[in-house]
């Protein structure tokens, strides 16, 4: 009988120990997609650290990431308007304003389009 306890205890002990492996979460996530391509991926860490502020839920209008309908028309418009949009800023026709650079004058011009690629790829 104390044979058997001291047994479920080790098992018990073992168990323990091996879980933290078995229960560490994947390697990616849930949350904003991931993409194997170094642009891509370089865009989404500059979206997770300015852009997603406002395009991860719709903040003051902005069109959510992953919202194939909110962003259908503004993809036709072109890379280039996007990309001067994201650059510049604009005023969309309600009066909602995205900001230039999405407020960070420090992101270089690649990084901001390199945001922009990575919105795009992740809403169409
Ligand atoms: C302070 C909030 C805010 C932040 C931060 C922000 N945006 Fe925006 N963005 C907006 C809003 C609001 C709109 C929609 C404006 C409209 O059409 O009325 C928008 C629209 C856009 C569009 C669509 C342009 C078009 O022509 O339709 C792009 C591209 C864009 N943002 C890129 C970015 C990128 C890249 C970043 C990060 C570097 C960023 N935004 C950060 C608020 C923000």
């Amino acid at each position: 009988m104390r044979r058997e306890v001291f047994a479920v205890l080790v098992l018990g002990v073992l168990g323990c120990e091996g879980r933290p492996a078995a229960v560490a979460p994947p390697p990616a996530p849930s949350g904003p997609p991931l993409f194997a391509d170094a642009h891509l991926s370089a865009g989404r860490d500059v979206w997770m650290k300015v852009c997603r502020g406002c395009h991860e839920l719709g903040v003051a209008d902005a069109p959510k990431l992953g919202d194939r309908t909110a962003w259908a028309s503004r993809i036709a418009q072109g890379r280039p308007v996007l990309y001067r949009h994201a650059l510049e800023g604009f005023f969309g026709p309600r009066g909602t304003m995205m900001p230039p650079r999405g407020g960070n004058p420090d992101l270089r011009d690649d990084e901001v389009t390199a945001a922009v690629d990575y919105m795009v790829m992740a809403s169409q």
